[in-house]
């Protein structure tokens, strides 16, 4: 039916449905299309050779060209499919995600040792009635000295090598980075009516560092005062927290007199191991006594009424002497080596 044509619109159809599948890609075929389709096609050329026939003729062979242009249309679009629906696996292959691979860690971090101590401590206190407060680290001097009973020229300030900063109080006189967690005394006293039964630990600094002392090291103080609380009741509070801490019972407590402006008496607590490879050496933990009846006063509460006890003692030193730890200044190394064993 055509051949009025050099080349029969059939087989171009045929010729082009194979030349479309040896295309690997969008480009190729697209160039496959301008040789079929194009201006220059050979499709366009039969089409242009549509003007020299004769009517009759000329209709058979619009027809014909017609359908060949439709077959050899879908035929590409066919072809174009499928390159699209190939590219679309290849890149589904290709970022493809196994699900049952192990994920990859993203390592957890852990407490420090000095944190776990003092989560340590504090609920040792708590089980046994004792609130836990908090307070700041830039401290007025009157809290940190003045209300302790430690007035501006009192010699037990140089007992605390301290740390001033640029900023002055409403008396004008300097802020200090606190030297003990002594000042909660006051500020928490004045703020709870007793019975005051309470520990705050926190940071505290002075210009000190060797193996046992660093600027910046942790303390506890712990305050009750009611109608009768005596040295008896510090002795057996203290004693029994070391037990606790330190889950044992074989270890010796011993009060040894000293001196604290905002104390009277005072001791400072020592203790040793009886078993283990501390066993038999003293070592000092805290500073404690019964509160001055000065700070009493200075608290606002009548010392003829309220008595209590009070006590300092530093973190770090626990923490050495639970964990084994020979140097303190190793807890702020930020040796992941040595922070490591501590992670739970
Ligand atoms: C005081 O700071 C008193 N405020 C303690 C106190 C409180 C007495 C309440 C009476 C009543 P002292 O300076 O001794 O006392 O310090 C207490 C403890 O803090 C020491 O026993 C020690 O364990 C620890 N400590 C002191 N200086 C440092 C330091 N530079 N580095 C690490 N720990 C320290
Ligand atoms: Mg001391």
């Amino acid at each position: 039916m055509t051949s009025e044509f050099a080349t029969d619109p059939q087989s171009l159809v045929a010729a082009a449905s194979a030349d479309f599948a040896l295309c690997k890609d969008a480009v190729a075929l697209a160039n496959c299309k301008a040789q079929y389709l194009g201006r220059e096609g050979q499709l366009t050329a039969l089409l242009k050779q549509l003007g020299k026939l004769d009517p009759q003729a000329k209709a058979e062979a619009g027809k014909a060209l017609n359908l060949a242009k439709q077959a050899i249309e879908a035929a590409l679009n066919q072809r174009e499919a499928q390159l699209a629906q190939a590219e679309l696996d290849a890149r589904l292959a290709d970022e493809a995600i196994d699900v049952t691979l192990p994920g990859r860690n993203s390592s957890r971090g852990g407490l420090h040792p000095i944190t776990l101590t003092i989560e340590r401590i504090e609920a040792i206190f708590r089980s046994i009635g004792f609130a836990v407060a908090d307070g700041p680290e830039i401290e007025e001097d009157f809290f940190n000295f003045t209300a302790l009973n430690t007035p501006e020229n009192h010699p037990a300030r140089s007992m605390h090598d301290t740390f001033y900063v640029d900023l002055q109080d409403d008396k004008g006189l300097p802020m200090l980075l606190r030297t003990h967690t002594s000042p909660m005394q006051i500020r928490y006293a004045r703020q709870h009516p007793p019975p005051i039964k309470v520990i705050a630990p926190g940071k505290t600094y002075r210009v000190d560092s060797d193996a046992t002392h660093s600027p910046m090291f942790h303390q506890f103080e712990g305050m009750w005062i009611d109608e009768a609380i005596s040295f008896a009741d510090l002795k057996s509070v203290y004693t029994d927290f070391l037990r606790r801490f330190f889950e044992t019972d074989a270890l010796d407590v011993r009060f040894r007199p000293s001196y604290f402006p905002f104390t009277e008496p005072s001791a400072e607590i020592d203790m040793r191991f009886a078993t283990g490879p501390l066993a038999g050496r003293w070592l000092e933990v805290s500073g404690s006594g019964q509160v001055h009846p000065q700070v009493v006063r200075n608290i606002g509460l009548d010392p003829e009424r309220y008595i209590g006890f009070a006590f300092g003692s530093g973190v770090e030193r626990l923490a050495m002497l639970r964990y084994g730890v020979g140097d303190l200044r190793q807890f702020y190394d930020n040796d992941l080596r040595f922070l490591q064993q501590f992670k739970r």
